[in-house]
């Protein structure tokens, strides 16, 4: 996998880490004891909470045990919270653990009790000294100043215990009629209020009201008052919580005679957790305000709490609620993202495997290319070998014909005869080569395209030269680019044909136009014009397309071949190549087209024949004769059915027959002469024969008349023409 698909990985596990519900802050909540008036403040932290994103809160409650305290504050710390929220047990056991988790650094908020020493962020309380104090002034006021008071103490050693009986002794201090007949140690629990009180030795009928630093205690007296079934005291407690256990209810229930609203505010508390966690500005010291429930007011309090409880409640659904559509809103979430990555990552896949196959492409495309560069450098240098070759093998089989060889010495004929062998053996390795760099290039399917092969010891362009004499009044073009090559093509061929050069394509294709050869010798790789393409040209024109074409090269290949034929070539000679191949390729090639005139001449000369012998009725019209090539026979009809039509015009001649066609004089007669054996002039007077005997046989006009209709202007020369053309006089007829 390339770095973009480690990219694409790393992003997508970013996504998804965004993805998951990592909390914000931490915070810890240590309770020192679980009762109703905890499970209040924690219900109301925990509502808070709701409205602050990220938040976690971690509840421990210490059951009034300061030892299990310590312990739970130091796991708080451990477990990795990001505040304390704090009430000690009692104030000097647990301080130590407070501050370890302020030396931490983790801030602390201490509420409701205190610590012994200054290791906090804040605290947060009601006056408890205050309270004390109110209960006192309470009950002084209830007796008229005059009465025995009870009074049951919270956990020793606890702070809000020792603040609340400072408070309640000041107030009765300024009541001399008031006495505080017992103080009973309790722990802030009913039971050990109410075991206290049953195990209290000194009077009970005497006691006129109870103090309990709480409503669970003063309720726990009430219990063990009933009990002993006394005179049941007048009592009041301190938390004046809301809800059916609350001391609210019970001052309006009158169970109890007055309680003190001992706020809880779990919301506060926690707003001010998160203010510090999010430094902000805050308090440091919270003191809460509060009041007295008595007889009077609790009927109005309780339906003010009904009420604040009914509120959170609905507030508490209707948090449910949404809580439920964002963790639908999350999960769907998840899902998305995780369906985005998947398809970031199937794509990286793709397009790294598309760019692995496109580099592995790349690379086998530039090794090929190598390769086949490699292979045509060779093959050139191997095409190259062997024109060279093919002067010294030619000319040397030639020498060997002569007699100065047969008749030298045994000595120079034995070196002679090591030259040859040597020369064919250099031939053969260079033909093994070429087959094998072929059938290797033709293995990487390249086409590689004819390169002008002209040579390093390519010589200066010949001129077109004159045609050399010969014993035959037959023409043959040599087209190449190598001046030793033609002349050596020149020496084997000048005994039996006319020879004309011409050193390249474009050059051989006006010399073709202008003589009109009988057959053309051409290369293939030459510059201006490539023999292919020389060669297509003098198939499509007019005046030369009769023409053969053979195609001498070092191309050797099958698939170059193929492209010679395809190029029209009648032909395809490989180099190094035999004098003799070459001669009897070329002599039957032009035999075939002398077979195509002996055939006309004999179908000319049978018909004759018949005519003679039988007498009886001439051909009406001269039969076009049919050679091996559509286009040929094209040609020929034209001019035949041009002669047919104008014949009887006397001045009708070669020039206005030529124009007719698109040809010169010359390459009518060339072209004419070639197809058919006979010239333009010939065939037309063989037609206007034919006509006047038509004439002569079917209607009663003299030969005179009928010599001028057919376009003689002569009816003597008609009567001679006549006699050669079938042996017998008009006058016969
Ligand atoms: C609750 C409680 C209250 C009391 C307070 C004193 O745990 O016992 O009833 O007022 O603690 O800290």
């Amino acid at each position: 996998m390339n770095k973009l698909t480690l990219y694409l990985i790393g992003i997508t596990t970013l996504l998804c880490a965004c993805t998951s519900d990592q909390p914000r802050y931490v915070i810890g909540v240590s309770q020192c004891s679980e009762d109703i008036w905890r499970n209040w403040q924690n219900s109301e932290m925990k509502m808070e909470a709701n409205f602050h994103e990220g938040v976690e809160l971690r509840f421990t409650a210490a059951l009034d045990n300061s030892d299990l305290q310590i312990q739970q504050i130091d796991s708080l710390v451990a477990s990795g919270i990001d505040l304390l929220i704090v009430a000690p047990n009692q104030q000097s056991n647990v301080t130590p653990a407070i501050d370890r988790a302020f030396d931490q650094g983790i801030p602390v908020i201490v509420f409701e009790r205190k610590t012994n020493s200054s290791k906090f962020t804040a605290f947060v309380s009601a006056d408890n000294y205050e309270m004390g104090h109110t209960m006192g002034e309470y009950i002084a006021a209830q007796l008229d100043g005059e009465g025995r008071v009870m009074e049951i103490l919270g956990l020793k050693g606890s702070s809000p215990a020792d603040d609340r009986h400072r408070g309640f002794r000041d107030a009765l201090s300024s009541h001399p009629g008031i006495e505080v007949v017992a103080t009973l140690q309790g722990d802030w629990s009913e039971k050990t209020a109410y075991q206290a009180v049953r195990s209290y030795r000194g009077n009970l009928q005497d006691i006129d009201f109870v103090f309990g630093h709480n409503d669970r205690t003063a309720m726990g007296a009430r219990k063990a008052f009933l009990e002993r079934k006394v005179k049941l005291p007048r009592l009041c407690g301190i938390d004046g919580l809301p809800g059916a256990e609350g001391g609210i209810r019970l001052v309006r229930d009158s169970l109890l005679d007055a309680s003190y609203i001992y706020p809880t505010r779990g919301d506060q508390l926690l707003q001010l957790a998160i203010k510090i966690l999010e430094e902000k500005p805050y308090e440091k010291e919270v003191m809460l305000t509060s009041a007295i429930v008595t007889q009077e007011n609790a009927n109005v309090l309780l339906l003010e709490s009904d009420e604040v409880a009914r509120q959170s409640q609905y507030l508490a659904r209707l948090h449910n609620q949404a809580d439920g559509y964002l963790k639908q809103l999350s999960t769907q979430r998840t899902i998305t993202f995780l369906a985005v990555a998947l398809i970031i990552l199937l794509l990286a896949v793709i397009l790294s495997v598309y760019l692995y196959f496109l580099q592995k492409a790349r690379l086998a495309d530039e090794r090929s290319q190598m390769e086949r560069e490699q292979l045509d450098f060779y093959t050139q240098v191997s095409h190259e070998l062997r024109t060279p070759l093919t002067l010294i093998e030619g000319p040397l089989a030639q020498l060997g014909e002569t007699s100065d060889i047969r008749q030298a010495g045994a000595e120079a004929s034995g070196l002679f005869a090591i030259i040859q062998r040597n020369t064919r053996q250099l031939t053969e390795l260079i033909n093994k080569m070429l087959t094998m760099q072929g059938s290797i290039k033709d293995q990487h399917e390249a086409i590689s395209d004819d390169t002008p092969g002209s040579t390093a010891s390519e010589s200066p362009h010949a001129e077109p030269s004159e045609p050399t004499a010969s014993d035959s009044n037959q023409t043959v073009l040599i087209v190449d680019d190598n001046a030793d090559i033609r002349a050596y093509l020149r020496t084997i061929l000048q005994d039996k044909y006319q020879v004309n050069e011409a050193a390249d394509g474009q050059q051989g294709l006006s010399l073709a136009n202008e003589i009109v050869p009988d057959l053309i010798v051409s290369d293939v790789m030459m510059p201006v014009m490539n023999g292919l393409e020389f060669c297509q040209r003098v198939k499509g024109g007019t005046a030369t397309s009769h023409i053969p074409v053979i195609l001498l090269t070092a191309r050797a290949l099958t698939r170059q071949q193929i492209e010679g034929y395809e190029s029209g070539a009648d032909a395809y000679i490989t180099k190094p190549f035999s004098a003799e191949m070459l001669l009897a390729r070329i002599s039957n090639l032009l035999k075939s087209r002398h077979q195509l005139k002996n055939l006309f001449k004999a179908e000319r000369q049978e018909t004759t024949a018949e005519n003679a012998e039988k007498t009886t009725k001439p051909e009406k019209t001269e039969e076009v004769p049919t050679t091996n090539s559509p286009r040929e026979d094209a040609f020929l009809s034209k001019f035949h059915d041009f002669i047919e039509k104008n014949m009887t015009d006397s001045d009708l001649n070669v020039e206005t027959i030529g124009a007719e066609l698109g040809l010169s004089r010359v390459q009518l007669y060339r072209k004419v002469k070639a197809l058919t054996g006979k010239s333009p002039v010939e065939l037309l007077r063989t037609a206007r024969l034919q006509a006047g005997r038509r004439l002569l046989e079917t209607t009663g006009k003299t030969i005179s008349e009928v010599a001028y209709e057919v376009g003689f202007t002569a009816p003597s020369y008609f009567t001679k023409c006549f006699k050669d053309e079938y042996g017998i006089s008009p006058s016969d007829l």
